[in-house]
């Protein structure tokens, strides 16, 4: 059988397309972009450099054709080119993100576009990542389709999550010594409710989260042939809990959750 040719996509192919996402969800990643740029990149955050971006090399070796979805600064997109990837995309709808990706450089190519809309032909990628993305996309069916669209069958999709099952909204750390005996445990929010929140992270920065239940997701993964062949749910990292000491009693209870999918040989 002769090997079939790979879609062409080249760095003069790059497009520019239109983000479909509401205006307002986007305005704020647009004034906020700063917010994340400065805490959770560079070295900045250690669930990154101790947990994410770990995880993710090791599944990004071997990868050839990398899309990064919601690639904000690119640091994802930049480990995937250090770890031997010979084309990495990165896409987001923000510009101030795609902006300083390009200021930051370190060689993949990069174009504005939403997750649910890719300005890419089928099957031209071998692995999709979106790293902490799909909290912040309306449009999840539409997204996942593409990430299915746009993945070789036999791909594979990384799929990071602040965990939808123990990090719903209110979810936390709940000592009541009111209780004779006192208890402790983490309290989990309304988990079936799919909702968005803009939540203000930080003074003044408020950013747009949906919470969705797990089952939203891999059903919508399933519904697009995409399987799931590992799961990680690692405990808070030490950094983190070094910085966040209120963390420390809930250290059994993980902040990330990591899918990792291929897509059905048989899909198209
Ligand atoms: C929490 S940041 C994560 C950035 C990057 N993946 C990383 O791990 O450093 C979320 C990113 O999602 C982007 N985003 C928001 N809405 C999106 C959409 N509809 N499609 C793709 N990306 C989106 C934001 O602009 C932002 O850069």
């Amino acid at each position: 059988m002769p090997a079939l040719a790979e879609p062409e996509l080249t760095r003069s192919d790059m497009p520019e397309s239109d983000p479909t996402e509401t205006e307002t969800e986007t305005d704020l990643w647009e004034t906020h972009a700063g917010w994340w740029q400065d805490g959770f990149t560079a070295g900045a955050d250690p669930e990154y450099e101790e947990q994410i971006l770990p995880l993710a090399a090791h599944y990004l070796t071997g990868a050839e054709r990398v899309l990064d979805i919601g690639c904000g600064e690119g640091q994802v997109a930049r480990l995937a080119v250090e770890v031997g990837a010979r084309l990495v995309v990165g896409v987001d709808p923000t510009r101030a993100q795609i902006a300083e990706a390009l200021t930051r450089g370190g060689g993949p190519l990069y174009a504005r576009s939403g997750a649910d809309g890719l300005p890419f032909p089928d099957g031209c990628f071998d692995t999709v990542v979106a790293c902490l993305v799909f909290e912040h996309i309306n449009e999840v069916d539409r997204a996942i389709a593409e990430v299915s669209r746009v993945l070789r069958p036999g791909g594979r999709f990384l799929f990071f999550l602040n965990h939808p099952l123990l990090q719903t909204p209110n979810s936390g750390w709940i000592d009541d010594q009111i209780l004779d005996p006192p208890e402790q445990y983490w309290r989990i929010g309304p988990y079936l409710i799919e909702e968005l929140s803009i939540e203000e992270v930080e003074k003044d920065v408020f950013i747009p989260f949906i919470h969705r239940p797990l089952s939203r997701y891999v059903n919508a993964l399933a519904d697009n042939g995409l399987l799931i062949t590992q799961m990680h749910e690692p405990a808070p990292p030490t950094g983190f809990l070094a910085q966040a000491a209120e963390y420390e009693a809930a250290s059994t209870i993980p902040r990330l959750l990591l899918l990792v999918t291929r897509k059905e040989a048989g899909q198209a």
